[in-house]
Formats: C-alpha cells, sequence, structure tokens
C-alpha cells in the first residue's frame, strides 16, 4: 500500500490504473471505514482511501481541534483491509488557500435534519468531496466508485444529488451501517463516549426502533401522527438524560415527510435521528 500527502503524488500513483474505488474519510477508522474498502474492492483496479479532517465541515464550536488524528493506525488497519492508495493531505495541500470558492447544496435537501442543527455542515462536506473527487478520478479512464456509508445517511443523499446535478461520472455505492454487538451503530465519535455513556448509547437505535415500529403501525394515518410520535420518541430519549436534537420518519429519497402513499409504500422510508450524550453528539437511521 503507498501513502501519498500530495495531489501531484495521488495523481501520480493512480495513473497506471483505469478504474479507481474511493472511499473517503475523516480517519480514526472503524470496522464501518473498512467494509467500505472491502465492498469496493472488487468494482475496479485500484483502491484509494482519503484521510483528511475537514475543517470547512465543522462548526467553530465543534471537534475539530479534538478530533483523532490517527494516521498510523489507520493505514495499518487499511492496507490489511485490500486498499492500494491512501491520500493523507496536510490541510495547506487541500487548501492552500481559504476555500472561498464553495458548493452550495439544495436547501430543501441540505438545509433540514443534520444540516437544521449543523449549519454549513453540508457546504463543507460537498466542497471537499467535490475536490478530493478531482484528485482521485482525474486521471481515472474507467468506471468511477466512490462509497459511502447509509450511518451519514443525509450525507449520502447529498453527495448522491452533487453527482447527478454536476453530471459527475461516478457512480456512488452506499454501505450499510456496522453495528457493535448491542446494536450501537459504530462511529468514530463513540470513542468519546465514557463507560457509563457507552452502555447507554444503544438507546438511540432502541428509540429509533421503537418509533419505526410506530410509524409502520400508523400506515396511511401517518401524516396526522408523525409529528406527535415523533415528539413521544424525544420525550423518552429526554427523560434518560438526553439532548435530542430529531428523531424523525422521512421519505428515503428526499428527507421529506412522508405522504400517505409513501407511509403505505413497502420500503420507502427512513427513521433518522440526532441526540447528544453528555458532551457526544450521536446519529443513526434505520430503513424501514
Ligand atoms: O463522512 C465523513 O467522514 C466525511 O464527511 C467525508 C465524507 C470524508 C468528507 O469529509
Amino acid at each position: 500500500m503507498q501513502l501519498v500527502h500530495t495531489i501531484e503524488d495521488l495523481r501520480a500513483a493512480l495513473r497506471p490504473f483505469n478504474a479507481p474505488v474511493f472511499v473517503p474519510t475523516m480517519g480514526n477508522l472503524h470496522d464501518g471505514h473498512l467494509a467500505l474498502v472491502r465492498t469496493g474492492k472488487p468494482l475496479g483496479d485500484v483502491t484509494v482511501s482519503s484521510i483528511f479532517v475537514n475543517r470547512l465541515q465543522f462548526a467553530p464550536h465543534e471537534d475539530f481541534d479534538t478530533y483523532p488524528r490517527t494516521l498510523q493506525a489507520d493505514c495499518a488497519r487499511l492496507e490489511q483491509s485490500g486498499c492500494d492508495v491512501v491520500f493523507a493531505p496536510p490541510e495547506k495541500e487541500l487548501y492552500p488557500e481559504p476555500q472561498g470558492f464553495k458548493l452550495h447544496p439544495p436547501a430543501e435537501l441540505a438545509d433540514i435534519l443534520e444540516g437544521h442543527f449543523r449549519p454549513g455542515f453540508f457546504i463543507g462536506v460537498s466542497t471537499v468531496v467535490m475536490k478530493l473527487f478531482q484528485c482521485v478520478f482525474s486521471e481515472a479512464k474507467g468506471p468511477r466508485h466512490a462509497l459511502f456509508g447509509k450511518k451519514d445517511y443525509q450525507q449520502q443523499l447529498v453527495i448522491r444529488r452533487m453527482v447527478q446535478q454536476f453530471a459527475l461520472p461516478v457512480t456512488i455505492v452506499a454501505g450499510e451501517t456496522l453495528r457493535a454487538p448491542d446494536g450501537l451503530a459504530l462511529s468514530s465519535r463513540n470513542g468519546y463516549l465514557s463507560e457509563t455513556e457507552r452502555a447507554e448509547a444503544v438507546q438511540l437505535s432502541l428509540a429509533l426502533r421503537a418509533l419505526a415500529r410506530d410509524a409502520l403501525a400508523a400506515a396511511g394515518s401517518l401524516p396526522e401522527k408523525r409529528e406527535a410520535l415523533e415528539a413521544q420518541a424525544m420525550r423518552a430519549l429526554a427523560l434518560r438524560g438526553w439532548q435530542p436534537d430529531y428523531l424523525t420518519v422521512r421519505r428515503r429519497s428526499d428527507l421529506q415527510p412522508p405522504s400517505a402513499p409513501d407511509a403505505l409504500a413497502p420500503q420507502s422510508m427512513v427513521v433518522l435521528g440526532a441526540a447528544r450524550l453528555g458532551n457526544t453528539r450521536l446519529i443513526d437511521n434505520f430503513e424501514i
């Protein structure tokens, strides 16, 4: 496996290949990232992962400075998983000057849910992903694939929309969320949890499962009942000491509230949630 730090070296490393498969990450990798690498491997002739903590997607009060930087351990795990090239640029390489040119995803998709609670987050994500795509795919002559985890459900939809609206020659592949044995979705931020918080953390997924059951039981009357069911789910978590941002039932395709026909159609909805436990903000979702 080759580790490169500059765009020039990345392009040189990829030049002999036709069909790159790309797994962008911010490092501090868990099994979910490695599963994306393994899923992607057969889709092309070279597997590339980036490790870059992207300042643009963090608000000033968020954890940019403390986000764990674990390059050596990440590289060892990527190599074991079949990754061929790791691109780990220093900040000055990707942003040699302040990135004034930014991508603004459509508000109806990106200013809701995560985008509402983390204003500017999807501007930062779209901008860096577009830039990373330029770095990784510029030399490719064959199919180009990029993999994103479904754990970041809205991110994956925003990137799909970006690819579609800019006619980028990239196929987006979504990887299933990996879970710990108790059901907690794997996340780089789980490492922030204390032992007591870690034992409690699974409650977010349990609250979402309960909301999913209630939503499915409501069937065609979901539009009238949805807000009350969501409020009930948020109250249940709040009573356990969480600070929920949202627990909600949405349409899979565009994350808008489901209509009665959506609620009756099989596999058309997703429940999504974000909540703070102590100082750690966790997100999760289930397709239903
Ligand atoms: O999901 C992440 O780790 C990041 O948002 C991404 C896609 C690597 C962009 O910085």
